[in-house]
């Protein structure tokens, strides 16, 4: 039987899980925050490794696979989902939002009012996969809320499998950094939105490349206080003072995420099982 059957309905409501998903492992970076900033709250995670990476599929496909991760959550009985892929949050989100009851946030929203409100000079810069910089959706959500800010935007796909192979530091790592930000540093930004799940794990270099001057947007920290916002605002915050538990599921190679998973999360995870999500 499942615990919590013949409670109220409210209460039911606010002892379920926070669904998350993510391409693959990356995403881990936002869960790692909603458990520090949430930490009552139960966490269904889904990565899908089977088919990642989505920063350099086409727009169609990752609206398909995002519906079908979305599905594949709402049968965890999830209160809200929480869309940690830049890639998805940029491409699909807007088109597929609104086709579901459960509330939905992605990692964009909340990293843009940060970036506009951090920006002096109002030249902000943004990186992220190919399909997140073609979509343009960060330059269109910045202007919406101040067209006087000026957008540089760059692809930075080379960060993604540095950060999955480990290499955070060292000469390579910052030779490319220093390649892919030379025109965002010429056009001197103050501000720059890492738009990618991985990318948090390199700022270091990045801020070593632009200076310290420049402030860095972490969509994970903002994405995590945007959840507890909604939570509270829609009175689903679970409030039973004891530590939330988190379930992580994959469709492929769980051992892969189990050891990638300390990077991302900061610590290790075991309870790692594959699912199909079609
Ligand atoms: N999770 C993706 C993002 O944040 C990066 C990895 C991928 O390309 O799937 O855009």
């Amino acid at each position: 039987m499942r615990a919590g059957l013949y409670l109220p309905r409210e209460i039911k409501g606010k002892m379920k899980p926070i669904g998350v998903f993510d391409s693959g492992v990356g995403g881990l970076t936002v869960v790692k925050e909603l458990i520090s900033q949430l930490p009552g709250e139960d966490i269904v995670y889904f990565g899908d490794t089977a088919r990642v990476p989505y920063g350099i599929k086409s727009r169609e496909t990752v609206i398909r696979f995002s519906i079908e991760n979305i599905l594949l959550l709402l049968k965890e009985d999830v209160k809200l989902i929480c869309v940690a892929c830049n890639t998805v949050s940029s491409v699909a989100l807007p088109v597929i939002k609104n086709h579901f009851r459960v509330p939905i946030v992605g990692v964009l929203t909340p990293a843009v009012r940060e970036a506009v409100y951090a920006t002096q000079n109002k030249r902000i810069g943004v990186i992220g996969t190919p399909s997140t910089i073609k979509s343009r959706s960060y330059e269109i959500q910045i202007r919406e809320l101040d067209p006087a800010i000026k957008v540089f935007t760059m692809a930075t796909p080379l960060f993604v499998p540095f950060v999955e192979e480990g290499w955070l530091m060292g000469k390579v790592v910052l030779e490319v950094a220093r390649t892919y930000l030379r025109p965002l540093k010429d056009a001197r930004v103050d501000t720059l939105i890492l738009g990618c799940t991985h990318y948090p794990l390199l700022r270091p270099v990045i801020q070593e490349v632009l200076g310290k001057q420049v402030n860095l947007i972490d969509s994970a920290k903002q994405v995590g206080m945007e959840v507890k916002k909604i939570l509270s605002a829609e009175g689903l915050l679970n409030k039973n003072g004891k530590k939330g538990k988190a379930k992580f599921y994959v469709s492929d190679n769980p051992e892969w995420f189990r050891n990638l998973a300390n990077r991302f999360l900061g610590r290790s995870v075991k309870d790692v099982s594959r699912v199909s999500n079609v």
